[in-house]
């Protein structure tokens, strides 16, 4: 797949023009919309995506994963993850970004960059996919109540380059894509998604519909779902949303 990038001085949501172009049948895989002016970025469950003008990444990448079933839609979280995670290791050897689970991107204990995933089916295939990614580069402020928000900047003290960083992403994003069309290809990416996840077997505090507990996470199986062993070595299955972390 080849990625062409198409620039907007400002946009309300790449993920929203991108359902536009869809919606119109003008889209078409590799597409990838990016502003440096997104004024209603979306996260996840109705939240609001800070990024100050000029200061970081906001785009979104149009693929059409026909080759996948909607029920095997998590593999794109992974390539998606590990791609992000990649970029960021080339600007920033010295320190150790992780995946949240299911996929936003950590650094120490904080959110650098946050995915919003879209999907069309067709029947039950995939027919396009919206990737929205956010990465905080440069920005050194931040107003919204998002709990715990860093930066590149916030980190080092040093101002980066967002193209290279971009570039460094849609490198490993095309390798790892091709990469997930093959089943030793998927096994691949599903062990580095597991090596690279957040708090993975260290003792971590949830809230499930029954409430507070302890448990360590031990995995993730085929559908994405988290595998987490309680303290009393049960294993609990959890989708996205039907988990907090604390
Ligand atoms: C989250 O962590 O809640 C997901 C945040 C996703 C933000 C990106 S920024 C580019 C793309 N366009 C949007 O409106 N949202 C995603």
């Amino acid at each position: 797949m080849d990625i062409k990038v198409q620039f907007f001085k400002t946009l309300a949501s790449t993920n929203e023009k991108a359902i536009q172009l869809i919606d119109e049948r003008k889209a078409s895989e590799g597409e990838l919309i990016i502003t440096d002016n997104q004024f209603k970025g979306r996260g996840h469950q109705d939240n609001k995506w800070e990024s100050e003008p000029g200061k970081n990444l906001t785009f979104s990448l149009i693929i059409q994963p026909v080759f996948l079933n909607a029920s095997e839609q998590f593999i794109l979280n992974e390539v998606v993850g590990l791609s992000i995670i990649e970029a960021l290791n080339k600007s920033l050897a010295e320190e150790k970004f992780l995946i949240k689970w299911p996929n936003d991107i950590y650094v120490r204990s904080d959110k650098i960059a946050g995915v919003l995933i879209q999907h069309f089916l067709k029947g039950t295939k995939l027919n396009f996919s919206i990737i929205g990614i956010g990465i905080n580069i440069n920005q050194t402020h931040f107003i919204s109540d998002a709990p715990n928000p860093v930066s590149l900047k916030i980190i080092t003290g040093k101002t980066y380059n967002k193209e290279d960083i971009l570039i460094g992403f849609i490198k490993s994003f095309e390798q790892n894509y091709e990469k997930i069309k093959t089943l030793s290809g998927r096994n691949e990416i599903y062990s580095s998604y597991l090596e690279n996840l957040y708090k993975s077997n260290k003792v971590a505090k949830f809230k499930d519909k029954n409430g507070l507990f302890y448990g360590k996470i031990k995995g993730i199986n085929e559908f994405g779902q988290l595998q987490i062993s309680d303290e009393t070595g049960q294993i609990r299955i959890y989708g996205f949303k039907e988990l907090e972390w604390l």
